[in-house]
Parts: structure tokens; sequence; C-alpha cells
């Protein structure tokens, strides 16, 4: 088998004439958190489709698991896990007899069953809770449930599609401490988001934005090169012109690809080159901001995709 778990090269869906995939290319390795970046339609539900077997490509090929999307998607299904966006929970089971369900539906023996769903509850912090209904449970609980059942046949390689849209930050918070202690005993984990800050914490991360896929690298490396410039904190002064004004001054100047609030202050990207501290004071004071401070500041995943993706992107 080869050294990636995932190999994708040029993988592209078309519906229609519409294109809602477009030439994707990565690899993934054993072990790897691998986090998909993008705006709701961005293309990453269909990509995992086409990763499972489930939708055929219109163009390209991955190997996944060493098996070809395209003629081999029967030997990939029963060794990969997906806890897709729609899950489905049987409301009237509870946590166990969900868990037990889907143990029959992945081919789990019955003898070996109790085991595996003994292991699950526990690694999951789900086994005080096991008899309540899953009708009953809130959204981080469901979540966690939802992971269960994707996990139960010991899968290699696990998709979560958006698993913590919707889900409150302290649940969010648990759900990729788990996500970390499954890639740590060697899972290997594709997880889309549209959160930028649970981006930062996956070994590498995608960027993927009208159906391409514009980046992919450590947050680190995205933030040192794919950022084409810099990132700047402009607190302007008090003086009575209000952030506004400043924002205003800042958008017509040239150099800045992106002027926008950031609670009391502006963050400012320039394009490479095109700016240093005393030329953004320069700017500011022309404006009437005499007393601003200027500070290049670490630019964040979201300057590197609003940076990337251009000016017109909401996530
Ligand atoms: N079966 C389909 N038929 C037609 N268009 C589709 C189909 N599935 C997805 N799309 C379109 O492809 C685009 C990407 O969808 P999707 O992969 O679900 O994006 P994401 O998961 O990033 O929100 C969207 O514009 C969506 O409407
Ligand atoms: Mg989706």
């Amino acid at each position: 088998m080869s050294e990636y778990v995932i190999e994708v090269k040029e993988l592209t869906k078309r519906f229609g004439d519409f294109t809602a995939v477009n030439r994707v290319s990565f690899t993934m390795r054993a072990g790897e958190v691998l986090g998909y970046l993008g705006p709701n339609g961005s293309g990453k539900t269909t990509t995992i489709r086409m990763l499972l077997g489930i939708l055929e490509p219109s163009e390209g090929d991955a190997i996944v698991l060493g098996y070809d999307i395209r003629k081999q998607a029967e030997s990939i299904r029963p060794l990969v896990g997906y806890m897709s966006q729609k899950f489905a929970l049987y409301d009237e089971l509870t946590m166990r007899e969900n868990l037990d369900f889907y143990g029959g539906v992945y081919g789990i023996n019955r003898r070996e069953r109790p085991g595996r769903l003994r292991e699950v509850l526990d690694m999951l912090g789900l086994t005080e809770r096991q008899n309540d209904r899953a009708g009953e449970l809130s959204g981080g609980w469901r979540q966690r449930l939802a992971l269960g059942c994707a996990l139960v046949h010991r899968p290699k390689l696990l998709f979560l599609d958006e698993p913590t849209s919707g889900v409150d930050p302290s649940a969010r918070r648990t759900f990729w401490d788990l996500i970390y202690n499954l890639a740590t005993n060697g899972t290997t984990v594709f997880v889309t988001t549209h959160y930028m800050d649970e981006a930062e914490h996956c070994n590498r991360v995608g960027i993927m934005f009208r159906s391409k896929l514009l980046a992919l690298d450590t947050p680190g490396c995205l933030k040192t090169t794919a950022l084409p410039g810099a990132a700047w904190e402009v607190s302007p002064d008090h003086g009575g012109a209000s952030l506004v004004t400043a924002l205003t001054a800042l958008h017509d100047v040239p150099g800045v690809v992106r002027a926008g609030l950031a609670s009391d202050r502006l963050r400012v990207i320039t394009a490479p080159n095109a700016h240093t501290a005393e030329s953004l004071k320069r700017v500011m004071n022309g404006a009437g901001f005499t007393e601003a401070t200027i500070e290049r500041v670490e630019p964040t995943l979201e300057d590197v995709f609003i940076a990337l993706a251009g000016h017109d992107v909401v996530v």
C-alpha cells in the first residue's frame, strides 16, 4: 500500500454544467487530522462523498486506504467511519442501543459487540448516560453519540462532516479533545468545518472556496507563506473621528487588501511589501488620526482565508 491513507488527483465533480469540486489534489498520512475549511456550498461534502465511493467523480482519481474509489468502493466503506452532516440517530433508542444498532450494520458479531460498545462508551465519556434515550440528548451529546456510531467498527479513517456545527463552545472543545485522542491512537481524521478557530488546531488545513482547494498546509505555513502580505492592527486615537472614518480612509489606500473592524480597532491586510508601520501611520495622520498606533500582528487563518478568497467572503 502507498505511504498515503488518501491520495487525491485532480478530483472533479460536475452537476450538469455546475462544477461543485474543481480539480482537487492532496494527500493524507496516517494519524493526521486534516481540517477542510470552507463556506457553505464550497464543495466539502461532495469531496467526502466521492472519497467514500458514494458519488462518482466526473474526472480525476483517488486512492483511499489503498483502494480505487471508482472501482473498489465496496472495499473502502467497511474500513472508514463517516459522520455525515445529517447523521441518523434513532430517537426512541438509548445511546447504547444506537451504538449496538450501528455495530450490527457494520457487521460486528454479537459476541464481540458488548466489549466494543463498552470501549466506545468509555472512550467518548458516555458510559454514565448509556441508557438515556437519544431523543432526550442535547446537541453536544448527540454529536458525541454520532461520533461513537461512526467509530464502532474501529475505522482507520474517519470522515467528519461539520461535526460541531450548532454545538456550544464547551461541547466543541470536548469534541476536539476526542478527535485528538483518536489521532494519537493512529486514526486518520478528515474533518470539515467553517469555524476558523477549529481549523487552527488541525495538523494541516485545506482552504476550499468556490469548488477549489486554494491552499493546503499547516496553519503555521499557511500564515507565513499563503498570506500574500502582512497583517496589522490599527488603533485610531480617540480624537473625535470614528472608527468608521478610519476604516473608510484605509479602504481607498493602494496596497491595502482588506480593512475591517475588530472590536475597538481595525484589522488591516496589506499586499506584499506594500506598507510599513510608518506608511500606514502617514495614511492615518492624513485622515486626521494623529495619535494612531500601528502594530504588525501574526495573521490568523481568517486573514489567510480572506486574502486567498478575495474580499467578498462571509464564512
Ligand atoms: N446532487 C447534487 N446535484 C446538484 N448540485 C449539487 C448536488 N450536491 C451538491 N450540489 C451543489 O454543489 C455545491 C457544493 O455542495 P457541497 O459539497 O454540499 O458544499 P459544502 O459541503 O461545502 O457546503 C453546492 O452548490 C450544492 O448545491
Ligand atoms: Mg457540506
